[in-house]
């Protein structure tokens, strides 16, 4: 059993830190989508940073599970996976006692404000957003509207906490920008409201690619079970994957144009040891790519061991994070009805 939490004393503080704190430390706010196993990516892409943020930053996280029912879910395995992704993410290391972590859908605010920004969201700067035209693609059979104004949901998350930084991977860049021109637009009509939130993306991990095709992001949705590390990864399944990711015929480990596989499992390397890619070159020269993959393997192994090992624990002990995340959620919803009270008044609604 996880020590339960003094309520009392973690709403107390929790508020005081959202009221007395905001003018000092910035306000980070960052969210996963429960949508299956989270992987290498979501981790050094973004989980890492979140959690090396908590010391220095007022850092507000969500499981953003309205974004994920744009793809269809099966009921019984949306709610498990929103539970095992809470657990997850608090054995990565986001400690609810520091930050505000909570699922999204419990915070009615964020429908209420994504419904606001709709309509101030144009039809062709969301036809332009690459994600909805991949997976509009995909799921060719379901391109809801929720799909299409998927981003506007996601401005609404960070607008509401005057979020200050958003770290993501390279791969959310693109929404962080329409999130900016939502805010400035807003703004520009309104006064100021929001703030334009930073895009927080890291110099490596950014972009974790595919073990199996090293040009194609590593997605928790690939067929090929090998392209993919996940956290819950068995060490043997992680050093099969590694073993058996693609490379190129140079035998040679260098960080140069065209060979993505070993730039790829260079990045990861770097990330989890802290290495500079001379550092990984001078410690594999002469040594050939098995070598270094097994190197890649162990790193990512140990770097998950207690990933793994917390998971258990939280996972085990379901009251605790029900406490976790219905406290974190009472704090998050008072702070963001402030925000969204405000740009409706702005508006023109008759406040109640
Ligand atoms: P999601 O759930 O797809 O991914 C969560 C985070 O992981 C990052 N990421 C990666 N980083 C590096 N390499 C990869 N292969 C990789 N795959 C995923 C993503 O960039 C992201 O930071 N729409 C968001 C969730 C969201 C959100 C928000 C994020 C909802 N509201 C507000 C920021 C702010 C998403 O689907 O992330």
């Amino acid at each position: 059993m996880l020590t339960p939490i003094n309520s009392t004393l973690f709403t107390f503080e929790r508020n005081n830190k959202m009221e007395q704190q905001t003018e000092k430390k910035k306000i980070v706010f960052s969210a996963i989508q429960p949508s299956g196993t989270i992987t290498l990516g979501n981790y050094l892409g973004a989980v890492k940073n979140w959690v090396n943020m908590q010391d220095e930053f007022n850092c507000i996280y969500a499981l953003a599970d309205l974004h994920t029912i744009t793809v269809r879910q099966e009921p019984a395995k949306f709610r498990k996976n929103i539970i095992d992704a809470y657990a997850s993410i608090l054995a990565c290391g986001i400690d609810p006692e520091k930050s505000l972590f909570f699922i999204q859908s419990h915070v009615n605010t964020h429908a209420q404000l994504a419904w606001v920004l709709n309509c101030y969201t144009q039809f062709g700067e969301l036809s332009r957003m690459t994600q909805f035209k991949d997976k509009s693609a995909k799921h060719a059979d379901n391109v809801n509207a929720g799909l299409f104004t998927y981003p506007t949901l996601m401005a609404a998350d960070i607008l509401l906490y005057q979020a200050d930084m958003v770290p993501v991977g390279a791969d959310q860049k693109q929404h962080l920008e329409i999130s900016r021109n939502i805010a400035d637009r807003f703004n520009g009509l309104y006064g100021n409201v929001f703030k334009v939130p930073e895009p927080y993306i890291p110099t490596k991990g950014a972009r974790v690619m595919s073990l199996q095709d090293p040009t194609k992001k590593m997605s928790k949705s690939d067929e090929n079970v090998n392209a993919c590390v996940t956290l819950m990864d068995s060490p043997d399944v992680i050093m099969k994957k590694f073993k058996r990711a693609v490379t190129d015929s140079e035998a040679c480990v260098k960080y140069a144009e065209g060979k993505d596989g070993i730039n790829n499992l260079m990045g990861i390397y770097s990330c989890i040891t802290g290495k500079t890619f001379e550092q990984i070159e001078a410690e594999f020269e002469g040594k050939g790519y098995g070598d270094f993959k097994t190197a890649v393997g162990e790193a990512v192994i140990e770097e998950l061991r207690p990933v793994r090992e917390k998971y258990e624990q939280y996972i085990a002990d379901k009251t605790y994070m029900q406490e976790c995340y219905t406290k974190s959620a009472e704090i998050a919803q008072k702070y963001s009805q402030r925000t969204l009270s405000k740009a409706m008044k702005k508006i023109g609604f008759v406040m109640p």
